[in-house]
């Protein structure tokens, strides 16, 4: 929050909540005019824009009511808890000619812009093969809050919640994603009805292939990791041990071969991973502001979200069917 209240420019106008005490404690805490029970009561107070910060099965509602009264939106990953809410929301915004973007905070890592640079000025080819592991600790603590666990109000798991952002660094590097085969299990965390372990195999449009295995029963956590290679043998990682912090991982692009493995064996608390990515946030979202200010798209638009949500409800089509999903080609 105060990363945004500092962009030149920003007024941080009111905030909402369903709870309205919680809207009231948060403006207090940090200086901000006005608080609602309400998000509708927000939209009609005269703001530009407004970031959407519930828990996913509100996002598309969220959305669709910014769209209606014609106010920017970035909202959080997941975009929504479906491929099919996604594209509504984002003919809803296209219709209205409002900026839609979404949060993959992520991508604003140097460790992960890094790769990113490389794939575009040539020092690394086209990804042939690269994967996501993602091995993070989640405690029956983090499961008590009601709408977490629950298909209905998380539309999945490790995947759709926590890995989506691995995810969708792995398709920002290998392009569209073609075909998905999963599998999705929930092996250690009674109470919950959606997966606290998967692994997927995903082939792109480009021919590469790259494997995903992800679960939130390690204890403690040992971080996640998303690498690519090309054809000659390159290879580029990012690394996030412990949960929250990235770092360049494996790199051996000639001339700048690197390795800063920095295992620390022990978890931090949610707290204080959300803590180590709020300066990321704040770029993305200065960057948002950008756009709106320079009538451009934001670096993650709601389309580009829409790529890493098809190939986590692939992977779930194909864990509920044993069939392999093929992806529609990219509009
Ligand atoms: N980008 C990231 O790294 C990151 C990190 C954490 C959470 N998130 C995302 O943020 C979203 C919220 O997650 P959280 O862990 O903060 O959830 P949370 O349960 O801690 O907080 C959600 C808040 O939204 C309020 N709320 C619920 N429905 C509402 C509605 N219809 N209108 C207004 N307020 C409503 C709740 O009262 C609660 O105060 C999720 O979509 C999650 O994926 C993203």
């Amino acid at each position: 929050m105060a990363a945004l209240q500092a962009i030149p420019g920003v007024e941080v106008a009111a905030v909402a909540d369903a709870v309205r005490e919680r809207a009231q404690a948060f403006a207090t805490a940090h200086g901000i005019a006005r608080a609602f029970g309400d998000g509708a009561e927000l939209l009609s107070c005269g703001v530009d824009a407004v970031t959407i910060c519930t828990p996913h099965a509100a996002h598309e509602g969220a959305v669709l009511a910014a769209a209606r009264h014609g106010v920017h939106v970035l909202c959080e990953k997941p975009v929504a808890l479906d491929v099919a809410q996604a594209h509504r929301m984002i003919a809803a915004a296209d219709a209205a000619g409002i900026r839609f973007g979404v949060i993959f905070q992520r991508r604003f890592w140097p460790a992960a812009a890094r790769i990113r640079a490389a794939l575009d000025d040539g020092r690394l080819g086209a990804p042939i093969c690269g994967g996501v592991l993602a091995r993070l600790n989640r405690d029956a603590d983090y499961y008590a809050e009601p709408w977490r666990g629950s298909r209905d109000a998380e539309g999945g798991g490790v995947l759709i919640t926590q890995v989506i952002h691995h995810i969708d660094l792995l398709q920002w590097y290998m392009g569209p994603a073609r075909r998905v085969t999963g599998h999705c299990a929930t092996l250690a965390h009674p109470g919950i009805d959606v997966e606290d372990t998967a692994g997927a195999l995903i082939e792109f449009g480009s021919g590469a292939v790259a494997t995903v295995q992800a679960g939130t029963t390690f204890r403690p956590g040992l971080g996640i990791q998303v690498w690519v290679a090309d054809a000659r043998g390159r290879t580029a990682g990012v690394a996030e041990l412990p949960e929250g912090v990235g770092f360049t991982d494996v790199w051996t692009v000639t001339g700048e071969e690197e390795f800063t493995g920095r295992y620390r064996g022990a978890d931090l608390p949610l707290a204080a991973i959300h803590d180590h990515l709020a300066p990321f946030h704040a770029r993305q979202i200065e960057d948002f502001v950008a756009a709106v200010r320079e009538d451009r798209d934001p670096a993650v638009t709601g389309r580009d979200a829409v790529r890493s949500l098809e190939i986590v409800e692939a992977v779930y089509a194909s864990a509920r069917t044993g069939a392999t999903v093929l992806l529609p080609a990219p509009g």
